[in-house]
């Protein structure tokens, strides 16, 4: 018999400042604070029942039914909700996004926030919005980031208490646009939950890490200010550091491809041409181009015409996790 159902809807998120390596990797405490926008348009909508009939948890992900890794991902999850709960019953699980997973467009991160929020919601559980970014923060660090709505900032903190997101700006406050180019929709090869535990062997992940504080108060000043020109190159040179202590890591993570490359250098030209555009990369190969509203549709078509870009998405700020149905029975 079902307790206890809810659905929910989560954003991916893109961050401006990466975040990139664990100090605690079973809580997913990061090494560094991160500063995100969520992308509307992109969605994963999960839904979570409990059902003392059920003799094991179901989780199908994408019309499919999943065991192994995956599966255990998520069971742990709902783990954490039955113990906050003081509850017992398995739960079906069922997610879906609207964009292709696996592919650097952050698809764990709508993923996890979802499936906290709903999974709490169908739990009888009243969690605040920090205890749910806390939740979503242990499925996947990033998830932690898509609980709250629009400019999002992950205060790394020192314990499960104090590392969580909060939103700095509302998605109307500044109507940046993410315009996403497609160049490989392949399943990556080496997840994040793998990439970072790789961190500490780059002998730059350190000094990434000391430069963080400066570029997170410069981020934060661009977005209350809406100032372009000020955000463009620390994000870009945020998203190359990130990169570099992935291509040095032991061993070595390269995610770019030739389109990649191709296009990075691209928009530098534009920005330097006048166009309010940069970029930034996730563990993927697709790129993140980050313009104002003005320029959406001159980016997209520049973008278009580079060889290999196979599509682009284009995304806004979005809102936060939120609950689409809830029942308890
Ligand atoms: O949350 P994870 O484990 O999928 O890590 C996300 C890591 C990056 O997307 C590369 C950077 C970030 O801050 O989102």
């Amino acid at each position: 018999m079902q307790i206890g159902k809810a659905t929910a809807q989560a954003f991916p998120n893109i961050a401006l400042i990466k975040y990139w390596g664990n100090r605690d990797p079973l809580l997913r405490l990061p090494a560094n604070s991160s500063l995100s926008m969520n992308m509307a348009g992109l969605t994963t909508t999960t839904t979570v029942a409990f059902d003392d009939s059920l003799g094991e948890d179901v989780v199908v992900l994408g019309g499919r039914e999943q065991s192994g890794a995956a599966k255990d991902r998520v069971v742990k999850m709902l783990e954490r909700a039955r113990a906050m709960a003081g509850a017992g019953a398995n739960a079906r699980v069922e997610s879906l996004n609207n964009f292709p997973a696996g592919a650097g467009l952050a698809s764990s991160a709508s993923g996890f926030a979802a499936l906290a929020v709903a999974s709490a919601a169908a739990a009888g559980l009243n969690l605040d919005e920090r205890a749910l970014s806390r939740l979503a923060r242990t499925g996947s660090g990033s998830a932690c980031r898509s609980v709250p709505g629009g400019y999002v900032e992950w205060q790394a903190g020192t314990d499960d208490a104090t590392s969580y997101a909060f939103s700095i700006a509302p998605p109307e406050h500044w109507d940046l646009r993410d315009m996403i180019a497609i160049v490989d929709v392949a399943h990556k090869t080496v997840g994040s939950t793998q990439g970072h535990a790789l961190a500490d062997t780059s002998p730059l992940h350190a000094a990434r890490v000391s430069t963080i504080p400066e570029r997170l108060s410069q981020v934060r000043a661009a977005i209350e200010s809406r100032d372009f020109a000020s955000l463009a190159p620390v994000v870009e040179a945020d998203a190359l550091a990130m990169h570099a202590v992935m291509m040095t890591s032991n061993p070595p993570l390269l995610y770019w491809q030739p389109p990649t490359v191709a296009i990075l250098h691209a928009v530098r030209a534009w920005r330097t041409d006048g166009l309010p555009v940069c970029f930034t990369i996730d563990a993927g190969a697709n790129v993140h181009c980050l313009c104002e509203s003005s320029a959406a549709d001159e980016v997209t078509r520049r973008l278009r015409s580079i060889a290999g870009v196979q599509n682009v998405l284009a995304v806004s700020p979005g809102g936060p996790a939120h609950c689409v149905e809830n029942h308890l029975f």
